[in-house]
């Protein structure tokens, strides 16, 4: 029998953070034959991550250009994957979470009436705009897609309440901690040099990382502000900022906190200096969505600088608060981390809600089963 051919799309950085194990495992895979098309909507982060995982993919389409809008994204991936489509002919192509690229790949697939592979699907906020256009394109892909991989069971609910066939929702566990336990170690030594000169035993570590479109603007101008206080008034916090190249990021942020004592605003760090880093931090002030997933793996808080979360299962764990973006909530919010002690070890506990390393292999089961390969479906995770 000849190989099943997969194609995987994907185009930013946590896409491919999450889709690297999967490549990964479907390379070893003796049904499948893997490829990888990347649209490049992120260019360097994309990169960084290509490259610690060592994937080279077959396409890239390099779309991506300085300030680009939701449209020229849009426009520019249905082109790009029209030729890539019709010259591949997948048996099926895999997708993942909530991007652009996400949901201009899925349409592009179905315009082939090729069957389409929902990695990460099934997670909902309930809110329209936010996170924006995020919690849309996941429901666009959802309703394109043909088999969902949804990370947990409360993500699998929010697909049978919108008439999801069970039969083809697989609950895997995140791809995200798969990639988390290929990279986090002890003994890591960090790339980049400032990381190199940190003194984690004398000075507590904040990350910061924040580029959502919501809070472009007056939002991260007040969450900047909160920053800058709260560093002020604890001498012994260092925080660490590696800043979204996105100018509409980079713009507000370079203007409240350069040149603040204490503050190091640098590039977007390798993931595996950002994991690491993450791993020995003191805690992690966020509007990420993957970091949501993985700083409960690593007993992590996390302040989440929004007014809703799609991962509801790390807020469930105690180890994410969904702080909102004034600067008020910063300030009150990481005082309090910082200056009692019974709060902050009620929140950094280890807890695995979203995966335990192995939802690569669980998603590759799952597709044995899709295409019969084994008659039985596989075991889902169950989290804990
Ligand atoms: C995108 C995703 C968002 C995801 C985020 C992760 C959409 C609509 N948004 O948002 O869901 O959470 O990625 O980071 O799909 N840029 C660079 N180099 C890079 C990457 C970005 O210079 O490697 C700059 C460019 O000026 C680019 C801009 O950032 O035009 C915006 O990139 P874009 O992918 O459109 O939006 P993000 O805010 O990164
Ligand atoms: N990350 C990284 N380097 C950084 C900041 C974040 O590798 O400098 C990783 C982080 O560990 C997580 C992913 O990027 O796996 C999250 O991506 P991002 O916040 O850009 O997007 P979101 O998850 O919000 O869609």
């Amino acid at each position: 029998m000849s190989k099943i051919k997969i194609l995987s799309i994907f185009g930013t950085r946590p896409e491919a953070i999450k889709m690297a194990p999967l490549v990964l495992e479907l390379k070893k895979s003796k049904w499948f034959s893997s490829r990888v098309a990347v649209t490049g909507q992120h260019r360097e982060m994309l990169d960084q991550v290509l490259d610690q995982f060592q994937i080279t993919p077959d396409y890239d389409l390099d779309i991506m250009r300085q300030g680009q809008t939701l449209f020229d994204t849009t426009i520019r991936v249905l082109q790009g994957l029209e030729d890539v489509l019709g010259r591949e002919r997948p048996q099926m192509v895999l997708v993942h979470g909530d991007t652009t690229t996400t949901f201009a790949a899925a349409l592009a697939a179905f315009y082939y009436r090729i069957p389409v592979g929902h990695v990460e699907a099934g997670l909902r906020s309930f809110s329209r705009y936010f996170p924006f256009p995020e919690e849309i394109n996941r429901c666009l892909t959802g309703v394109l897609a043909d088999v969902h991989f949804a990370p947990t069971k409360d993500a699998r609910e929010n697909l049978l309440r919108e008439g999801i066939d069970p039969q083809h929702i697989f609950v895997t566990g995140n791809t995200a901690i798969d990639a988390l336990f290929m990279t986090v170690r002890p003994d890591y030594e960090f790339m980049e040099p400032a990381l190199k000169e940190l003194d984690f035993a004398q000075q507590r570590v904040i990350v910061v990382e924040t580029h959502r479109r919501e809070n472009w603007g007056a939002p991260m101008a007040a969450i900047c502000e909160g920053i800058r206080s709260i560093v002020r008034k604890h001498q012994d916090i260092i925080v660490v900022f590696p800043v979204h190249p996105n100018p509409a990021v980079k713009s507000v942020v370079y203007r409240h906190l350069q040149g603040e004592t204490r503050v190091l605003l640098l590039s977007p760090l390798a993931y595996s200096d950002f994991a690491n880093l993450m791993s020995r931090a003191y805690l992690i002030l966020s509007d990420s969505g993957g970091v949501q997933e993985e700083a409960p793996s690593l007993g992590k808080p996390v302040l989440v600088l929004r007014d809703v979360t799609e991962r509801p299962e790390a807020v469930a764990a105690g180890t994410v608060a969904v702080i909102g973006t004034t600067k008020e909530a910063v300030v009150s919010a990481l005082d309090r981390l910082l200056l009692e002690q019974d709060s902050y070890e009620a929140m950094a506990r280890a807890r695995n809600p979203y995966g335990d390393g192995q939802a690569s292999r669980r998603i590759a089961a799952g597709l044995e089963y899709y295409f019969k390969i084994h008659p039985k479906r596989p075991e889902e995770f169950v989290g804990n």
